[in-house]
């Protein structure tokens, strides 16, 4: 590939209809806090080197973290990796989430307004307490509370100035519309890979580009444990090949094929493999080849 992609040419997207613009792609902060996470001293530079490379959206979550005693590691991190950036990070969004617990390293719903109200201004200050969270999703619904209930404090730090824009996660659309309902927002995370294509049949994909919220699909390579697998799908694998990128480019290219909401956060502990994700912003993929893969997943 001769085409370089550097903060100079990256594409960007507006976020929703916010009229903020952010790079095409994201860096998705999970694998640099959970189990296994790489010292700072790795994460810190991937962080930076996917700045320099002209990304301006970072997804993170107060529960990217070991356990309940690490909460909002991530958010931390990010905030460290920012501060010592020597670039300009005016652009740069950070998108965070609420609303998920890490009792002894579990996963667990919690939307009572309590904690996500609490969980907000931990946040907040995590994230530098300079300025308000620039995008807060919700990151699961907790059925133990009507949508309404827990996104009534959401609503409230967005008027009282701690956060600037909202958005949600794990979410169909009845429970966007209900949500919207509450407070404006910009944005849907569900999962979507080339395992899960749930987006494309539950109606959530269409719904967020005749609204204009921006879809950001998550562990859009399925994941820490599955990534690998990816060589193990012979359509992805040959195309790969035939055009000379990775399967991760591959993947990247069919998901952007699917609908110009769509916002990839790829995760990275790696600078090699963020650097590597950027360049799918120009691997293109004809009707055919996205068929193919279709086909094969
Ligand atoms: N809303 C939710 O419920 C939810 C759930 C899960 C994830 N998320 C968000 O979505 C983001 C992405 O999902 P994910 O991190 O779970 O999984 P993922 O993006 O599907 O896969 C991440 C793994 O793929 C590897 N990788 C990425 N790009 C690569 C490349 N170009 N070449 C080689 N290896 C590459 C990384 O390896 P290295 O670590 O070695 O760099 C990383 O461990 C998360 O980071 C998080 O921000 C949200």
């Amino acid at each position: 590939m001769g085409q370089k992609i550097t903060a100079r040419n990256m594409e960007t997207k507006q976020l929703g209809k916010s009229g903020i613009f952010v790079s095409a792609i994201g860096l998705g902060g999970m694998p640099m806090s959970i189990y296994n996470r790489p010292p700072e001293s790795q994460s810190i530079p991937v962080i930076h080197r996917a700045l320099d490379l002209g990304i301006t959206f970072i997804d993170t979550a107060d529960s990217y973290c070991k356990d309940e005693s690490d909460k909002h590691h991530n958010e931390q991190l990010i905030n460290k990796a920012l501060t010592s950036y020597k670039g300009d990070i005016s652009q740069v969004i950070v998108a965070t989430k609420g609303g998920l617990m890490r009792p002894n390293g579990s996963w667990t719903r919690n939307g009572s307004p309590e904690n996500l109200r609490q969980t907000i201004r931990v946040s907040f200050e995590a994230l530098g307490g300079a300025k308000p969270i620039d995008v807060w999703q919700y990151h699961s619904p907790d059925t133990n509370y009507t949508i309404e209930e827990s996104l009534t404090p959401v609503k409230e730090a967005v008027e009282t100035g701690l956060i600037r824009f909202v958005g949600v996660s794990n979410f169909s659309v009845e429970q966007i519309k209900q949500a919207r309902d509450v407070v404006d927002i910009v944005s849907v995370q569900n999962q979507y890979s080339p395992w899960e294509r749930q987006p494309e049949n539950d109606g959530v994909l269409k719904y967020c580009e005749q609204e204009g919220l921006t879809f950001l699909p998550w562990s859009p390579f399925g994941g820490i444990r599955r990534h690998q697998n990816l060589q193990d799908i012979p359509a992805i694998a040959q195309l790969a090949k035939e055009k000379g990128v990775s399967v991760y480019n591959i993947v990247l290219a069919w998901l952007r094929s699917k609908s110009p909401s769509i916002l990839p956060i790829p995760g990275a502990s790696k600078i090699s493999s963020i650097e590597d994700s950027v360049h799918a912003l120009i691997v293109t993929l004809s009707d055919e080849e996205v068929q193919k893969i279709d086909r094969a997943t």
